[in-house]
């Protein structure tokens, strides 16, 4: 993969730092190509005709990396849509994640037959908004984000469990088909190993014939972004 006119988009060379073997990571760094908006498939374009330019290129870009990665395990291209719920509807055989944010955009998509879910997440490494984290945590959470700052207090801890939760949604959702607040995980991060556990406080969908009670992932922070990335294999037959 190479260059797209400005923008840059790579085999994975952040996220696929944590994501298993099995997972193909594509992603775009820079300014958003206007080839990639074109590369748009024509159900694709219908849907997004009304929104604003901004929302256009980066559903544009994430598709782009999303259909480079299909193709790498062997998949046609197809328009990826969205759900009620706004879930990417991949086509048969694959599971994925996308996501964007400023200067960002990736998707990871792998086999279905091999990987049961995936979550990701991209946030600038930057404190979250004021106010923000009281909604987004429990209080067993924050105790843990002031311990985790007084010994590394370069690390944007809230803003890594912010992350952390929404790639627990977008890996909880395709499995559940169901909300899930962010008060029913409790998430702990690990500083040294750089991974992150979700226990599910409320109870979780059957993945091969066993309840799921929460989600292991792992997390990066690299050239002033935060990336965090859950994939939860099938069970060995
Ligand atoms: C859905 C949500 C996670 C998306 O996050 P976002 O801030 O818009 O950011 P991102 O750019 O990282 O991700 C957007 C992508 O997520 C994916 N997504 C959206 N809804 C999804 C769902 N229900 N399931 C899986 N993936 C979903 C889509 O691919 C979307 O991109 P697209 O609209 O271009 O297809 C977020 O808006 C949300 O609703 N969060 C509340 C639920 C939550 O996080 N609970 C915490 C549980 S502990």
């Amino acid at each position: 993969m190479g260059d797209v006119s400005g923008g840059t988009v790579t085999d994975g060379a952040a996220l696929g730092r944590i994501l298993p073997a099995s997972v193909v990571a594509v992603e775009m760094f820079g300014d958003d190509p206007e080839e990639a908006t074109v590369a748009l498939m024509p159900e694709e374009a219908a849907h997004i005709a009304g929104a604003v330019q901004r929302r256009r290129r980066e559903y544009a870009c994430v598709r782009h990396c999303a259909r480079k990665g299909l193709a790498a395990l062997g998949l046609s291209p197809v328009p990826i849509l969205s759900g009620s719920r706004r879930e990417p509807l991949w086509p048969a055989g694959a599971v994925g994640s996308m996501t964007h944010c400023a200067g960002y955009r990736a998707a990871a998509v792998a086999r279905a037959s091999e990987v049961a879910t995936v979550g990701i997440d991209a946030e600038p490494h930057e404190p979250l908004p004021d106010g923000v984290l009281s909604v987004i945590s429990r209080n067993e959470e924050r105790a843990r984000l002031d311990e985790l700052a007084a010994h590394d207090p370069a690390t944007m801890w809230d803003r890594l469990l912010f992350s952390a939760k929404e790639s627990v949604y977008k890996a909880w959702y395709p499995l559940a088909r169901d909300w899930l607040g962010f008060e029913q995980a409790s998430i702990e991060l690990d500083p040294v190993r750089r991974r992150f556990s979700a226990r599910l406080l409320v109870p979780g969908p059957e993945l091969d014939g066993t309840r799921l009670d929460g989600f292991e992932g792992r997390w990066l922070v690299r050239d002033g972004l935060l990336l965090t990335a859950i994939a939860v294999p099938r069970a060995e037959t």
